[in-house]
């Protein structure tokens, strides 16, 4: 009976509005049967260790801890200034652009400390991508936003540039919509395809890791569906990280959730798990709808 109902929750299609009404139906009668899941499952790719964040004297994140297990898609959630975005960009340093951001603690990314000063910085964010809320491709062509990274790393063969722009493309499902416009302006692109061209971008320098803030919601709900089918063969190839104001959205995608409020981790674990079981008041609260 509850997996039934989690099934459902999970299968909502995008444009589908929540009620708060079918998801705490969902929840109450959920609670016996999946307590025995693990909290997560599979090999750590990213470990979050005791991490404090602060921007200047403001403290952002509170001791955090947190296992992301490698090829399966982790979303964190929670209300907003929770910290999600600042964690998904300590994930590959972008918050060492800012000043007075300061941190405490380790995050390893297959075991070694991303914030040893001799790791390379440019080789970190190849190895973790980035895809943010609003899609950013340059001025340029379709072709050239792929071919970026690559060059940027010094690959001049066009042969092996054409592959490496068709291979992307075709990862983040977008290769049969722009097969014939390739060297086209990236700006003629409708939103969800630009999104999915920045998908591609990412893509094209063989990330182990994506980390992606609210990638849809700026899109409509057939370019969301397009994005969230994708996730599913992207995880063959890479771990997914992703940031989600949408439960529904988490429910349908994740593999774990990890539910966040005022910059502390309340709980993580198992997506259906934490759907069905939460062990927190504070995540059947907001999962619930009754804050945040
Ligand atoms: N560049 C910054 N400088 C100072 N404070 C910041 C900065 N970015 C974020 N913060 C603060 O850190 C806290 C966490 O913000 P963050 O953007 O990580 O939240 P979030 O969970 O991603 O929220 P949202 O769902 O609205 O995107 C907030 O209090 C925010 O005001
Ligand atoms: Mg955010």
């Amino acid at each position: 009976m509850l997996d039934q109902q989690y099934e459902v929750l999970s299968r909502v299609p995008p444009q589908t509005p929540v009620s708060s009404a079918t998801k705490v139906k969902g929840m109450e009668s959920s609670v016996s049967k999946v307590s025995s899941q693990p909290s997560t499952q599979g090999n750590p790719k990213l470990r979050v260790q005791g991490f404090n964040f602060f921007y200047g004297p403001v403290q952002s994140l509170f001791k955090i801890d947190l296992d992301i297990p490698e090829h399966q898609v982790t979303a964190f959630i929670g209300p907003s200034g929770c910290g999600k975005s600042t964690l998904l960009r300590c994930m590959n340093r972008l918050n060492d652009l800012i000043e007075g951001a300061r941190y405490e603690g380790n995050i390893l990314l297959d075991d070694v400390d991303i914030f040893n000063p001799l790791i390379d910085i440019t080789d970190l964010r190849k190895r973790v991508g980035m895809v943010f809320q609003k899609s950013n491709p340059f001025p340029k062509s379709i072709h050239e936003n792929v071919a970026y990274g690559p060059r940027l790393q010094g690959l001049k063969n066009r042969g092996v540039l054409d592959e490496i722009v068709e291979r992307s493309l075709r990862g983040a499902g977008l290769w049969e919509e722009v097969k014939d416009r390739l060297h086209k302006s990236a700006l003629g692109l409708s939103g969800g395809q630009q999104q999915r061209l920045c998908i591609a971008r990412a893509l094209a320098v063989k990330p182990d890791v994506l980390l992606m803030d609210e990638p849809c919601s700026a899109l409509d709900p057939i370019a969301t569906g397009v994005i969230e089918e994708l996730l599913f063969s992207l995880k063959k190839e890479l771990t997914v990280v992703i940031v989600t104001h949408n439960m529904q959205q988490a429910a349908r995608v994740s593999d774990q959730t990890a539910f966040m409020y005022l910059g502390q981790l309340v709980e993580f674990g198992r997506t259906k798990q934490l759907f069905t079981n939460p062990s927190k008041k504070q995540t059947e609260d907001y999962i619930t709808g009754r804050f945040g």
